[in-house]
């Protein structure tokens, strides 16, 4: 292309050519366009897509994770995750709840009991729970890391099964 438009120049008495060729140049960069514009679309679409499925994929397993915190640990830590104090722990931004997905999760799996969480000491006895599954644990950790007015991400299937094998 750009051979042409310089070979019109050498040549001003050459008119044809290089009117074609300007002719031409336009439709390629309006064709150029349109596909990088689709392109874009294309990729901003995709990417709407993963983020309301994960989104999806959380409120869903929180949703679950609400009716096992229910009948499993809502005697305890309260139906707000707001704990007794100086009896059951509060589920509220501790370092537990927001922390690394296996220490919490072996919370679940081991039980706790004398530990102290972010400088405070609770006298009752958290129980392990190995009879739930690890789609129930999942879930219900899911359900009060974005709860309670924590912001955590969640902790899937794959994750719990990582820590209990
Ligand atoms: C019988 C009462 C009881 C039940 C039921 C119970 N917990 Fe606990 N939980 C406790 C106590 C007490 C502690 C603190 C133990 C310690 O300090 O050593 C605790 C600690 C925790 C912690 C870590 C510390 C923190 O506050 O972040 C998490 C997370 C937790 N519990 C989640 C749960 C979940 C989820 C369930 C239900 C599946 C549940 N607990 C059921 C009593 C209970």
């Amino acid at each position: 292309m750009l051979f042409y438009i310089f070979e019109g120049a050498d040549h001003p008495v050459n008119h044809q050519k290089p009117m074609r060729t300007l002719k031409v140049i336009p439709l390629i960069l309006i064709g150029l366009v349109g596909l990088s514009a689709q392109a874009q679309t294309k990729k901003s679409v995709a990417k709407t897509k993963t983020a309301t499925t994960a989104a999806g994929d959380i409120t869903a397993s929180a949703k679950r994770g609400q009716v096992v915190y229910a009948s499993n640990c809502l005697v305890c830590h309260m139906a707000d995750g707001g704990g007794v104090p100086g009896m059951n722990a509060p589920l509220v931004k501790t370092s537990y709840v927001l922390g690394s997905k296996q220490s919490l999760i072996n919370v679940l799996l081991k039980g706790m009991q004398g530990v102290e969480i972010d400088g405070e000491e609770y006298r009752n006895v958290m129980p392990p729970f190995t009879q739930l599954t690890n789609q129930q644990i999942a879930d219900v950790l899911t359900y009060v890391r974005n709860n309670f007015g924590n912001k955590a991400p969640a902790i899937t299937v794959k994750d719990v099964a990582a820590v209990r094998k």
